[in-house]
């Protein structure tokens, strides 16, 4: 089974290099694939309150033969819950729901400025961290003026940071503000949830150069810019694909040029968190 390396988080926990995105996968059809997933070495797996996957994904880790210490499990917080008092029962929903008596990584899904409410979501996690039903906080799709001020009003600095980052949106500014904060930027549709992505030249070409997919070449980006993709896929045969990055290496001439494919519109559904809402 591959060895998959670790990030340390703010907090002092082990997070993998790669984990598992989760989305669409529910029902017993999703129980599998999860299944599948901690079977083929994923650790990290990431759900959501939203994507109503959360029993499939406590039922997968009831029928695993992986001890549940050794896995990060992580959920999100929905828009519509971020008031302290819903926050709050919210995570406590967000574990009944999965049969779990902590989640290892629970983060703030999206910030819904318009709303300005996200500061006492974020104070929700603090609390359920002390109180310890979260052994790390974070959040998703924040912008820097986000952030800002989640650390000045309450002190705590978010350990993740999970944005849309794939080749054709770099990213390069946020992963910089995350980088020099100590936060850990995660990848999300780090695939572009398979759109033309999947048959670039340019990427084709470093591909075969190496005897490795595209698929293979985009994570492995992914985990040389320092960041941590989460692929889902159904299959297993994929999942194993996705997983299997650490035996080679790209050059900086190949980095570049995959760097280079990132353009300012190049989100997969135009989700600019300044704008974008998700409740
Ligand atoms: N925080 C947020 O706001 C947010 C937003 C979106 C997603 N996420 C998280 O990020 C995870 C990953 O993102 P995503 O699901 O949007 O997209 P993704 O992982 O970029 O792409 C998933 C798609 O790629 C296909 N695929 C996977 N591996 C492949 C391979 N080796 N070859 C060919 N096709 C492959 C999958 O098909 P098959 O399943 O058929 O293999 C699926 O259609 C999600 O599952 C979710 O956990 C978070």
């Amino acid at each position: 089974m591959t060895t998959i390396p670790q990030v340390t988080l703010n907090d002092g926990l082990l997070l993998p290099a790669v984990g598992f995105g989760t989305y669409k996968l529910n029902g017993a059809a999703g129980i599998n694939s999860i299944l599948s997933a901690i079977d083929t070495g994923y650790r990290l797996l990431d759900s959501a309150f939203n994507y109503e996957n959360e029993g499939a994904l406590g039922e997968a880790v009831r029928r695993s033969s992986v001890p549940r210490e050794a896995l990060i499990i992580t959920s999100k917080l929905p828009g519509r819950h971020h008031k302290y008092d819903e926050a709050i029962t919210t995570i406590q929903e967000s574990l009944f729901r999965a049969g779990l008596d902590y989640y290892d990584l629970y983060l703030i899904h999206w910030p819904n400025p318009s709303k300005d409410l996200y500061v006492e979501a974020w104070q929700a996690l603090i609390d359920a961290q002390k109180w310890g039903l979260i052994r790390s906080i974070g959040v998703c799709n924040f912008l820097p003026e986000h952030l800002d001020r989640l650390i000045k009003e309450t002190g705590v600095t978010p350990s993740v940071n999970q944005i849309e980052l794939h080749p054709y949106f770099s990213q390069e500014k946020q992963r910089a503000y995350d980088k020099e904060h100590g936060i850990v930027t995660e990848s999300w549709s780090p695939l572009g949830r398979a759109n033309k992505l999947l048959q670039d030249p340019d990427i084709k070409q470093i591909a075969d150069a190496h005897q490795k997919t595209i698929p293979q070449i985009i994570l492995r980006w992914h985990v040389q810019l320092g960041a941590v993709p989460i692929p889902k896929s159904s299959k297993p045969s994929r999942q194993l694909d996705n997983l299997s990055l650490f035996d080679f290496k790209l050059n900086d001439e190949e980095m570049q040029k995959i760097g280079r494919l990132s353009h300012a519109d190049g989100r997969t559904y135009n989700q600019d968190p300044a704008i974008y809402e998700e409740f």
